[in-house]
């Protein structure tokens, strides 16, 4: 075989290992407040969600700051998920009980759920008092004047197509509908805390009812 054929095969090699190795590859853990070690080129480091740990994880040929292709973005995430699911149980293990309340996997501590209760509660009041509000539009009227207790807001029927809105519509489309009509206001902006509060407050007015999204 000439030495022109031997190059090739072993371009050719060079390139597979390439495409093999273009996966994803975990490397280890580390707090996230240390210091990242310097970047080679060919590596991006992905800091896991709960906010404590960073997981690094090498990614040949990825480019940080470039999106990476589909199959590859499923391997660190993947690989993220299988660390995240590890973590999870080395804390319980330190916290035997803690996931007595465990809540979307997660385990919380008793003093962690006092605090979110408190939290939720404050939302939910505030809500309350915003359904109750002459003030929030300019006629006096108030939601609670046709919903008691949020009556027939239904905000587990959203989203759905609404007439009056000719639009498929979520809640607070409808609370909007609401302030500007019966009530002759002004809409509030979707992230105003007085429009998050009463979604709190009408959802947990609805608790248990089964979720029917697009129902009429
Ligand atoms: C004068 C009575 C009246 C007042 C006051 C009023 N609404 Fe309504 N509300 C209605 C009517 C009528 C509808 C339309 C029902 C429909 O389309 O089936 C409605 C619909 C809704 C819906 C959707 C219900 C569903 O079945 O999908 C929500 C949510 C809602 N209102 C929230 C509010 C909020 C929040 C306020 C205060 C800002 C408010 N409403 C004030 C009469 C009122």
């Amino acid at each position: 075989m000439n030495k022109w054929l031997w190059w090739s095969a072993l371009m050719i090699l060079v390139i597979a290992a390439g495409a093999y190795a273009g996966g994803a590859q975990f490397l280890g853990t580390m707090p996230c407040t240390e210091k990242i070690p310097p970047v080679t080129k060919g590596e991006r480091i992905f800091k896991l969600c709960d906010g404590e740990t960073k997981v690094l994880i090498r990614v040949a040929g990825a480019v940080p700051g470039e999106r990476m292709p589909r199959q590859q973005a499923q391997q660190v995430a993947s690989l993220l998920w299988e660390q995240y699911q590890t973590m999870k149980e080395i804390k319980t293990n330190q916290e035997p009980g803690s996931n007595l309340y465990a809540h979307g996997g997660t385990p919380h501590t008793k003093r962690e759920m006092m605090i979110w209760e408190k939290e939720l509660k404050r939302n939910i009041d505030e809500g309350h008092k915003v359904f109750h509000d002459p003030n929030l539009g300019t006629n006096g009227v108030s939601c609670d004047m046709c919903h008691p207790d949020a009556a027939n807001t239904h905000p587990e029927t959203y989203p759905k197509f609404q007439v009056q809105l000719k639009k498929v519509a979520l809640l607070r489309d409808m609370v909007n509908w609401c302030i500007e009509n019966p009530l002759e206001g002004k809409k509030l902006a979707e992230d105003d805390p007085r429009m998050r509060a009463m979604e709190a407050y009408i959802l947990f007015n609805r608790k248990n009812k089964p979720v029917e999204p697009g129902k009429h």
